[in-house]
């Protein structure tokens, strides 16, 4: 069965075998994602005669940004992945770096995605119960809107982990959710700056404080970065002060207890929001 009619029969592959896969798997490229801002590729990776889909980004497909070196964004997206697997979050779909047609890249686990939204703007003032509201705007119609999103554990754990890679890029479409309202993030190639860049919709909680569950995650992370193996492992995808200033945003997080708050000295929030 291929992997796409697997995760359409609501089965799902013990993250091992799709680590597996992606890295030693053979990788062909069947279509592109746009509008995407960079190399964005789908496909399939095949090993043994497993079968799944995935996202492809070839380093060489990156665009070249002003305030992150160039090449750097498949390393990131691997951090990010790892990251939310030290803590515990497992908010980020399977990401390795590996081998593909167009050369070295990140491999991604493709997410089979519902109906179910995560985030949305509807008409202001009708921001529905159990939802938090972030910012009321005008659309593109001129209409006023309320930009707002669900108020879940899994999308809480997400809103913390970008705290913790200082995500520059959460928009509504970079948060997945699949059966079972799983709630994943895709498109970290924008992390792990030494700059603090938080960009997100994900500000329903700013100021408020940390809950055990999340106190507990980030403990379990700032532990983690005093493995030796570990280290090393984040050592090869990130520079040594990328690495020091996450532990820094780490432990920030543990002392203050609080969600971040929107700052006043960059644009906190991407627009368009999608
Ligand atoms: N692993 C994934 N599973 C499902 N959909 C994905 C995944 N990765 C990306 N996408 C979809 O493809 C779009 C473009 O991918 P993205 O990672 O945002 O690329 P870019 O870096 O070019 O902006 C996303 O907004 C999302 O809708
Ligand atoms: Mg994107």
């Amino acid at each position: 069965m291929s992997g796409d009619a697997y995760a359409h029969a609501g089965l799902e592959l013990d993250d091992r075998i799709v680590r597996e896969v992606l890295t030693h798997g053979q990788v062909e490229v069947d279509g592109r994602v746009l509008p995407a801002s960079n190399v964005t590729l789908v496909g399939e990776a095949e090993l043994d005669g497993v079968r799944l889909r995935c996202v492809y980004k070839p380093v060489r497909g990156e665009r070249p940004l002003w305030d992150f070196p160039s090449g750097t964004l498949a390393a990131r997206e691997v951090a990010a992945y790892e990251i939310s697997e030290l803590a515990g979050w497992h908010v980020v779909p399977v990401t390795v770096l590996a081998e593909g047609p167009f050369g070295t890249g990140m491999l991604q686990q493709w997410i089979e995605v519902g109906d179910d939204v995560a985030v949305d703007l509807v008409p202001e003032g009708e921001v529905p119960d159990g939802w938090r509201h972030v910012l009321d705007a005008f659309d593109g119609n001129d209409q006023p809107v309320s930009l707002a999103h669900a108020e879940t554990p899994g999308l809480r754990a997400l809103t913390v982990f970008d705290a913790v890679v200082n995500n520059a890029d959460r928009k509504a479409g970079h948060v997945l959710v699949s059966a079972g309202s799983r709630v994943r993030g895709c498109d970290h190639g924008l992390t792990f700056h030494t700059d603090d860049k938080l960009r997100t919709v994900l500000w329903g909680w700013a100021g408020e404080q940390l809950d055990d569950s999340d106190l507990t995650s980030l403990g379990a992370l700032d532990w983690a970065f005093d493995d030796g193996a570990t280290r090393d492992r984040l050592r090869a995808l990130l520079d040594a002060p990328e690495l020091a200033r996450l532990r820094q945003r780490v432990q920030r997080l543990i002392r203050t207890r609080r969600f971040p708050q929107p700052p006043e000295s960059w644009r906190s929030i991407p627009w368009p929001v999608f």
